[in-house]
């Protein structure tokens, strides 16, 4: 019996999207096609706030910035 792994992204609070699971089953590219290689890998961080230096990954910026996500945003839209 083959077990599948899945892979699980999180929109982490104010932060990034953390992807885990089988991450040599996902193929993440830049523009042109490059794949990032992520075989090696347990757990990547994407950036969602544009600020990272090091993109698609986060690299902390987020917090410097103050990085309210939008699901965030939204709610308190709604709230005020
Ligand atoms: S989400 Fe962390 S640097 Fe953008």
């Amino acid at each position: 019996m083959e077990i599948v792994m899945a892979i699980k992204a999180v929109a982490l609070k104010d932060g990034p999207y953390q992807v885990e699971g089988a991450l040599d089953e996902l193929e993440l590219t830049d523009a042109d096609g490059n794949r990032y290689e992520l075989a090696s890998k347990r757990r990547i961080f994407l950036c969602r706030c544009g600020a990272s230096e090091t993109k698609p990954f986060c690299d902390g910026h987020h917090s410097k910035i103050g990085f309210q996500a939008a699901e965030a945003a939204v709610k308190a839209e709604h709230q005020g």
